[in-house]
């Protein structure tokens, strides 16, 4: 299904980037998904038993697990495939893991603003990364789950609080974000979207996503009434999705490859594999909110660089100042339902 590895060399972002989705065949890595039954999860899970970065694969839900994995496991690739169902199997799910994806959580109908899920989904991103800080402490986190604005800094405030917090292990994941703008900016222009890369920084809701596309890799030039149009269709895709799907939900299988691209860095990262670079909204001190989306050199402990903004453009650097407030609000709300209690 997809290419075999190409030995890496010195390699660019793009390369890295577009080498985050191929599969190996010397890997070896424990991934769980929380949430592994959901529109997200399964499309999800069945990508991640389809590499072969990935020999164990932890599914885990509220609902239907059994079932899933039933299903998975007679793929013939290597991941050995186990279904975990309900909060009492939640530790036996995550134990040992290295990474692990959590798409747990409700999606949005139309007319609702990601914000809008806070109320049912920060409770259940807090249950998880609590059972994830008693057992698998030292795993890559990447939290798909919304409000990611918020829910990211709920998953670390309960990680500090456990007195296990590593914030260069926990990721949102906004690389439907990056493919998406890739897309679009390909379809724009006439060029294959596998080889386009745009950087998209700052966090995942309406105006905190910030398509660098002056930094886009091949370099692309638009008129200034094309750059706000494509800019405000990379911020609004998400309610593109919510609209078509006319209540059924909101991206999953554009997200699925997404996480999937995400999950896949972290595994080659993990394995000591050199260049490997993805975008993730995470702790920072790159502007003054306290977590922001850049791109980021992964290790094998997560984070290993911070690659900050680069050079920004002056109708970027708008665009971020219209971010802030609304990032720093996200937050606080995050923080606070977890120091609340
Ligand atoms: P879904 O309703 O199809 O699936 C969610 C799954 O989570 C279900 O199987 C459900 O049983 C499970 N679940 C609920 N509570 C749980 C708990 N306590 N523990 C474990 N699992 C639990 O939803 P979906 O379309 O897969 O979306 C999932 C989440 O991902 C939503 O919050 C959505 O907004 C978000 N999302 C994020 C991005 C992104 O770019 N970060 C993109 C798309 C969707
Ligand atoms: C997306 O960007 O598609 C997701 O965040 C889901 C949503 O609610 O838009």
């Amino acid at each position: 299904m997809f290419s075999r590895l190409v030995k890496p060399a010195k390699t660019s972002f793009i390369k890295s980037c577009a080498k985050n989705f191929r599969t190996s065949s010397y890997e070896n890595a424990k991934v769980a998904v929380c949430g592994a039954s959901g529109g997200i999860g399964q499309p999800l899970s069945l990508l991640l038993k389809e590499s072969s970065l990935v020999t164990e694969l932890s599914l885990y839900d509220i609902v239907h697990t059994p079932g899933v994995a039933a299903d998975l496991s007679h793929i013939n690739t290597v991941a050995r495939v186990k279904g975990f169902v309900g909060p009492d199997q939640i530790r036996d799910a995550l134990k040992g893991a290295e990474v692990i994806i959590i798409p747990a959580g409700v999606p949005r109908k139309p007319g609702m603003t990601r914000d809008d899920l806070f109320n049912t989904n920060a409770s259940i991103v807090r249950d998880i990364a609590q059972a994830a800080a008693e057992v698998a402490p030292k795993a890559l986190v990447g939290i798909i789950s919304n409000p990611v604005n918020s829910t990211v800094p709920i998953a670390s405030e309960v990680f500090q609080k456990a007195g296990v917090y590593d914030p260069n292990r926990i990721f949102g994941v906004s690389t439907l974000d990056v493919v998406r703008a890739n897309a679009f900016i390909a379809e724009a222009k006439g060029l294959d979207p596998a080889k386009v890369n745009v950087p998209v920084i700052g966090g995942h809701s309406g105006v905190t996503i910030i398509p660098l596309i002056s930094q886009a890799e091949p370099k692309v030039d638009f008129p200034k009434d094309q750059l706000k149009a494509l800019t405000e269709r990379i911020q609004e895709a998400g309610t593109e999705v919510v609209k078509a799907k006319a209540g059924a939900g909101s991206a999953t299988l554009s997200m699925a490859y997404a996480g999937a691209r995400f999950a896949f860095a972290l595994c080659r990262a993990l394995k000591g594999e050199s260049n490997i670079v993805e975008c993730a909204y995470v702790r920072s001190n790159v502007t003054e909110a306290k977590y922001f989306s850049t791109p980021l050199l992964l290790g094998p402990n997560g984070i290993q660089k911070n690659l900050g903004l680069g050079k920004l453009s002056d109708y970027e650097t708008e665009l971020l100042k219209a971010a802030i407030p609304e990032l720093k609000k996200n937050i606080a709300k995050g923080e606070e339902f977890v120091n609340k209690k």
